[in-house]
This record gives C-alpha cells, sequence and structure tokens, in this order.
C-alpha cells in the first residue's frame, strides 16, 4: 500500500480518462480498483472497446489467480464507462489525460474540457517531460490544472508523482495527493521542473556509463556486470537502454539535457545520437548495444582467469578498512605478504585510489607504476572485483592481480585507467543528482529516495545510496574526477559537501 499506510477513501468519484493507450489504460484499471467510476475517451475510433477488453482481460487473469473474485471483477468491469464525446465527461470530477505528448494538443484539450466540466473539476495530465505550469498556462483556471504522473506499467509501477504547477491551488494537491493514495500509489510530491522527481533522478546512471565507454574504459557488457553485481542494480544501463530504446532514451536524455539549460550533469553522449542515426535501438530493433536472438540478449563470455604461482603482494591501500579487507584477502588466497615500508622490487602493488586513476595515485604514493594495478574497494570485495592498470603496468602483474582477486572464484573485472571505476562513477553521479534534486527542493529527501526506489528499481535511493558507501567517499571521489577532468559535470552539489564535512547524513533536511 501506498506511503506505508492504509488507502484513504478518495475525494473523487467520478474519473474521466482522455487517450486510452498504454497508459491511460493502466490508470483506468486502478481507478475502477479504488472504487472510482471511469469514463473512458479516445480520439480514435474503437480504442475505448479496445482499452476496455484490454483491462477485462486484466480483471479475468485476476479472477484466474484467485486474486480477486468474478464479482468484484464484475463490479470493476461494470465501472468502466465508454465517453463517445468529450461532453460525455461533463459529470467527472476530475479528468487526467494521457493523449499524445505535445504541449499544444494537452493545451487544446483542457480548453475544451473547461467549457464542459464544473468549476470544482480538476484536470491532471500524464505528461512525462511537459511543463505543468504551461499546460495550464492557456486555462482559464490554472489553479485547478495538475501533473499526476503514473509509470508503465501503472498497475505494477507503485508510484505516482504529484505535481503542481506554478499557479495549482494546494486544495487541489491535497485532493489529487489522496486519490494517488486511494489508487495503492505511493504518491510522490515535487515541483514542476524537468524531468519532475524520478526521471531527474534517472539522469545519471545511463549517462555517466555513456561516459566510460566513451572513455573505453571498458566494454558495456563489463559494466553491466560490475553495475548489477557491484552496484546491486536490477539491470546494468546498456541493457536498460536496449529495453526502454534508444529512441525513447535519447530523446528524454537531450530533453531534460537543454530543459536544464545545457548543466553539464546530464550531457547526452554522441555515442546514442550516432546509434539512433543506424537505427541500433536495443531490443525492438533485435539490435542494441547487444544483439538479441529470440528475444535473448548475447552476452560475450568472461575471459578465464590465468593461473599464477603465489607471488609478493604489497598493499598500498591509504584506509584502514580497505587495506584490511586486501590483506586478508591475500592471507586467504595464501599468497605472501610483503609488509616492508616500500615493496620490494618485484612484489604486485595493489592501491585503491577513490576517483583518482591508477597512474596519478601509483606517482602520489611514489610506487612503480608498471607494478602497479588498483582495487575498487568502494563496495569492499564481495560478489566481483574490479581492477585497473595504468597504461605502463606489465601484463604480467595484471594478470598475477588477476589471479590473487579470483582465487575464491569471485569474478573479476579489468578496466582501463579511468578517474574512478565504473561502480564509484557511476554512484558518485546519482548520489550527487540526488543532492541536488533535494538542493533545489524539488522533493523531501524521503521522498526523493522511495520515489528512486519504485521509479527506477535502484537498490536504494541517492541520498540512502550516498550515506550507504560513506557520503565523505562520495565527496572525495567527484572532486578528484573534476580537478582530474575539470568538467562542471562532476562539480559536487552543496548538498552532498555540506553534508559530508559535517558529517550528517545526506537524507537529513
Ligand atoms: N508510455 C510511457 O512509458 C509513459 C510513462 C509516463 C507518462 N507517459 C505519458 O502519458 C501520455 C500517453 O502516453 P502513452 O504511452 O499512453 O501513449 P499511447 O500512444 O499509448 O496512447 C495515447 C492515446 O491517446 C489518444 N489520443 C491522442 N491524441 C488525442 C486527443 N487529442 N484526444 C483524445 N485522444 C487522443 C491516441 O489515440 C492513443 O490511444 C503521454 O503524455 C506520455 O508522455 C507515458
Amino acid at each position: 500500500m501506498s506511503n506505508g499506510t492504509s488507502p484513504q477513501p478518495t475525494p473523487f468519484h467520478t474519473l474521466g480518462i482522455v487517450g486510452t493507450g498504454a497508459m491511460g489504460r493502466g490508470i483506468a484499471q486502478i481507478a475502477a480498483q479504488a472504487g472510482l467510476t471511469v469514463y473512458l475517451h479516445d480520439l480514435r475510433e474503437g480504442a475505448v472497446a479496445e482499452a476496455q477488453d484490454f483491462i477485462g482481460g486484466m480483471w479475468s487473469r485476476g479472477v484466474q489467480k484467485q486474486r480477486l473474485s468474478e464479482t468484484e471483477a464484475e463490479r470493476f468491469r461494470a465501472s468502466l464507462k465508454e465517453a463517445a464525446t468529450l461532453e460525455d465527461l461533463a459529470g467527472c470530477d476530475i479528468v487526467i489525460e494521457a493523449i499524445v505528448e505535445k504541449l499544444d494538443a494537452k493545451q487544446a484539450l483542457f480548453e475544451q474540457l473547461e467549457g464542459i466540466l464544473d468549476e470544482g473539476a480538476v484536470l491532471a495530465t500524464n505528461t512525462s517531460s511537459l511543463s505543468v505550469t504551461a499546460i495550464a498556462s492557456t486555462c482559464r483556471l490554472p489553479q485547478r490544472v495538475i501533473g499526476f504522473h503514473f509509470f508503465n506499467p501503472v498497475p505494477l509501477m507503485k508510484i505516482v508523482e504529484v505535481i503542481p504547477g506554478l499557479r495549482t491551488a494546494p486544495e487541489v494537491t491535497e485532493r489529487v495527493a489522496a486519490l494517488g493514495q486511494a489508487m495503492g500509489h505511493f504518491t510522490a510530491r515535487a515541483t514542476d521542473t524537468p524531468g519532475f522527481l524520478v526521471n531527474h533522478a534517472g539522469r545519471a546512471f545511463g549517462t555517466e556509463a555513456l561516459r566510460l565507454l566513451g572513455e573505453s574504459v571498458t566494454d558495456h557488457a563489463t559494466i553491466d556486470r560490475i553495475l548489477v553485481d557491484q552496484g546491486g542494480f536490477r539491470m546494468g544501463p546498456f541493457s536498460l537502454l536496449d529495453l526502454t530504446g534508444l529512441d525513447v532514451s535519447h530523446a528524454v536524455m537531450e530533453s531534460i539535457y537543454h530543459q536544464y539549460y545545457e548543466e553539464p550533469r546530464f550531457r547526452p553522449s554522441p555515442l546514442t545520437r550516432q546509434r539512433l542515426t543506424a537505427g541500433l535501438l536495443g531490443r525492438k530493433s533485435d539490435e542494441g548495444f547487444y544483439r538479441y536472438l529470440d528475444g535473448k540478449p548475447q552476452v560475450p563470455e568472461e575471459a578465464p582467469l590465468p593461473e599464477a604461482q603465489p607471488h609478493p603482494v604489497w598493499i598500498g591501500a591509504e584506509d584502514d578498512a580497505s587495506r584490511r579487507l586486501l590483506t586478508d584477502l591475500v592471507s586467504a588466497a595464501g599468497w605472501p605478504l610483503d609488509s616492508g615500508e616500500v615493496p620490494a622490487t618485484d612484489a604486485l602493488c595493489l592501491i585503491a585510489p577513490l576517483g583518482e586513476d591508477a597512474t596519478s595515485c601509483a606517482l602520489r604514493l611514489n610506487l612503480p607504476a608498471e607494478r602497479c594495478v588498483a582495487v575498487d574497494m568502494l563496495a569492499g570485495l564481495e560478489r566481483r572485483r574490479s581492477l585497473m592498470t595504468t597504461p605502463a603496468t606489465q601484463m604480467q602483474y595484471r594478470d598475477i592481480a588477476r589471479a590473487l582477486l579470483g582465487y575464491d572464484g569471485t569474478p573479476v573485472s579489468v578496466m582501463n585507467d579511468s578517474n574512478g571505476f565504473v561502480l564509484q562513477r557511476v554512484v558518485a553521479c546519482i548520489v550527487n543528482v540526488g543532492c541536488d534534486i533535494a538542493q533545489q527542493g524539488v522533493a523531501e529527501p524521503a521522498t526523493i529516495d522511495r520515489a528512486v526506489e519504485l521509479g527506477l528499481g535502484y537498490p536504494r535511493g541517492p541520498l540512502a545510496m550516498g550515506d550507504h558507501y560513506g557520503n565523505r567517499r562520495i565527496l572525495t571521489i567527484l572532486d578528484n574526477m573534476l580537478a582530474a577532468t575539470g568538467d562542471p559535470r562532476y562539480r559536487a552539489s552543496p548538498w552532498l559537501r555540506r553534508r559530508a564535512i559535517l558529517d550528517l547524513p545526506l537524507t537529513s533536511a
């Protein structure tokens, strides 16, 4: 149930839905289940009947699976009615539009509806990328216009964003939020800003992964593996881009970037623009970053780990926890530990940089780059281990490090030198964007985290993620990346910097 409480009785009784495509039908289904009478209208002839059949089919399956009774299904079916014309929506106390994503079409629809509905009726838009304020701007009563943004598929994605425009009446926001709860969804209140909350928070995952690919740090399948295994994400960014389709995701990347006046944190990648041009959309075109055979992605095998005889290992990790974990690993593998002040002449040197490349870290610590291999310690050594070499690292030492880190069967990924490992870079960018959402007051900290868990399926919301990995470490990663690249994309949000310095959780308001 939404917000951890029982659904409230809905403050609305008769709901109109205009546009009965993917979103309109989902909204209609959960509205009927919440006890509302739902009128469906669509421009295309036959669309409403198709939607009624589709939703009816969902309820029939629910009955088969004993999730609802035949009587309930009948009651729900009876509450779905066709509005053949817009005028048939006259008795509705709220109308939600889920038509084509075009500002002029939505404005024209609301202007027409204003001439049909009572003055007290609410006009809600399911837009995902347009400004609610702009949609309301041509209405006679903009105070009754609000964003009510659901996610696809609506019955399964238990979250809805409630977005008042600049002139929306507070009472309308309260009533619509109560409706979202009555429909069984977590209602995330957010300000009318580009991407609202969830699509804004989702900017970092794909764009930073694309930057890693663009810098040839490693291949797309390795980036996906690292983020799934080490980061706990359900799906890697390239699998996700393939699932959504570049026709949708590249357009969203560009739209939010431009709406924020070319904010570098959201900068899209030329890689996706070109792939889009080539028609490599993803699953829907059978080829995206992966090729699909019978709907299954063709994922390249991981290279087998090399064999290596035990070799002396010198540990140059600078923080105690990482040093301890690496020391324990060397001893569990039964390899000799070089505990000298400086490494012996043939020892493998393991370093653990944060947001710094292996080259700079080796030089800063005055270590021989040809024997240095960096280990990502951000997530510890569970599930997968990520290694990074300098351009001078000898292959022999790279393979010794791979054999050592994989001695117990844990998979090991090796990447080229980068200012930050895959996990560090992607996590730091997610946390930073989440912090800036909090800084801008788009939503409350707790709302940001819950909305991202539900809307994006991340293992944690961005603020909790920063606290989980340690917000000081995240700040160090970003500061080092900014210093090395000069790219303002990596400038830390003041929300993050202040809390990290003061040793406060990012979730604190
Ligand atoms: N699909 C998603 O993942 C998703 C998620 C969140 C929000 N949205 C937003 O929801 C809205 C609808 O998206 P969708 O994916 O359901 O689209 P869709 O193409 O599946 O359905 C749109 C429906 O609206 C009808 N329509 C178009 N113009 C109309 C008009 N002027 N009057 C009446 N009916 C009209 C079409 O005939 C069609 O049946 C868009 O604003 C979209 O941005 C979509």
